[in-house]
């Protein structure tokens, strides 16, 4: 079965072509980061307007590339939550428009189902039931994962998200939007242990997270800092080390945490899902606690790590083969910009 996944939710249009026995045919992706670097985040309004420009070509190249018509489309996935509103009505109504004109199927898919089950596009699969660390620009979780839509949420932030957290101390530090990127690059320089921020709840008892104190504190650092040298403003060597300090206190959290999540369950697996999975002191950790502790770590390809159409399109043909019946479904749509993710099944 061919599906076309849409995925429209924030700053990239993504479109991409699975079928479920070639695997992924086609993926071409979007991004709009050169258009809110000037304001420093997103602004909904052009993204929605820009996501409008691109769905269509993006469509195109990705039947070229697979060489398919869209008449070989079997079914459409389209993201409809969590995510910006104007941005998901944009990828939703084309999608729509498409099965409608098209007379096909087509389901919703909540974007954090497309992030984590992302890393089984991969050449090394995670097994079920595993741990899903979710980390992006707008969740922090770590979830229970038992199959294709069993789901159950074992802790999150209780304010910001670990993405946020980044882009805000990118931010601190004048490094452009999304700053996740951008610190872990500058931290690579910095001075190890030059500073040494708190780890917010570490020691809770739970598996939430808070990063928001974590962003005062790298603020309060880079005024302290700023004060005391000489000619008032941080010299690029300050920066990177508390790029550095942010990025082990952040990457210590993460990482402790998702081990006490295997403890606590049992398992021996764990996957890493979202923008700031891509982040490669996180991956390093991660990779070193795998070696010390036996459990296994998975993440998605690179390239879908952040947003993209792939990870929509196979979330899309799991449910589809899961659940025959979710291809009845289509008279009606809406988005959810706010939505957990559950059990979805
Ligand atoms: O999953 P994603 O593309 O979009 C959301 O669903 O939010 O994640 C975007 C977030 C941004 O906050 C970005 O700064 C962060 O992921 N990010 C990174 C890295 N690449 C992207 N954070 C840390 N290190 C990275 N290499
Ligand atoms: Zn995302």
């Amino acid at each position: 079965m061919l599906i076309l996944g849409i995925e429209s939710s924030c700053d990239e249009t993504g479109v991409a072509l699975y079928d479920d026995t070639r695997g992924l045919l086609a993926h071409a992706l979007h991004s709009q980061i050169d258009m809110h670097i000037a304001y420093g985040g997103v602004v909904p309004e052009l993204a929605s307007r820009d996501h409008i420009q691109r769905v269509i070509p993006l469509t195109q190249k990705v039947l070229a590339d697979a060489q398919c018509t869209l008449e070989d489309v079997d079914a459409l996935a389209v993201t409809t939550g969590p995510g910006l509103a104007g941005a998901l009505l944009v990828g939703t109504a084309y999608a729509h428009a498409l099965a409608f004109a098209l007379n096909k199927p087509i389901i919703g898919v909540h974007h954090l189902e497309g992030h984590l089950l992302s890393p089984m596009l991969s050449n090394n699969p995670p097994q079920f039931p595993f741990i899903a660390l979710l980390v992006s620009g707008g969740h922090t979780q770590l979830m229970r994962v038992d199959g294709v839509g069993q789901y159950q949420l074992l802790g999150e932030t209780l304010d910001d998200a670990a993405g946020e957290a980044f882009d805000k101390t990118a931010k601190v530090l004048g490094l452009n939007y999304p700053g996740g990127p951008a610190v872990s690059k500058l931290a690579e320089l910095g001075t190890p242990k030059k500073y040494t921020f708190g780890r917010p709840m570490l020691h809770s008892g739970n598996l939430d997270f808070s990063f928001a104190g974590l962003k005062t504190a790298v603020l309060t650092q880079a005024k302290r800092t700023q004060h005391t040298n000489a000619d008032g403003v941080l010299s690029e060597q300050d920066k990177a080390d508390i790029a550095l300090a942010f990025v082990d206190a952040t990457v210590d959290v993460l990482s402790k945490k998702a081990l006490q999540a295997l403890k606590q369950t049992g398992l021996m697996s764990i996957v890493v899902a979202g923008g700031v999975g891509a982040n490669v002191q996180l991956r390093s950790r991660l990779d070193t606690l795998a070696a010390q502790h036996g459990f296994s770590v998975h993440y998605p390809e690179l390239h879908l790590c952040t947003d993209n159409g792939a990870m929509i399109a196979f979330a899309g043909s799991l449910a589809i083969q899961q659940n025959p019946e979710l291809l009845q479904q289509h008279d009606t749509f809406t988005v959810l910009p706010r939505c957990p993710l559950r059990n979805t099944i």
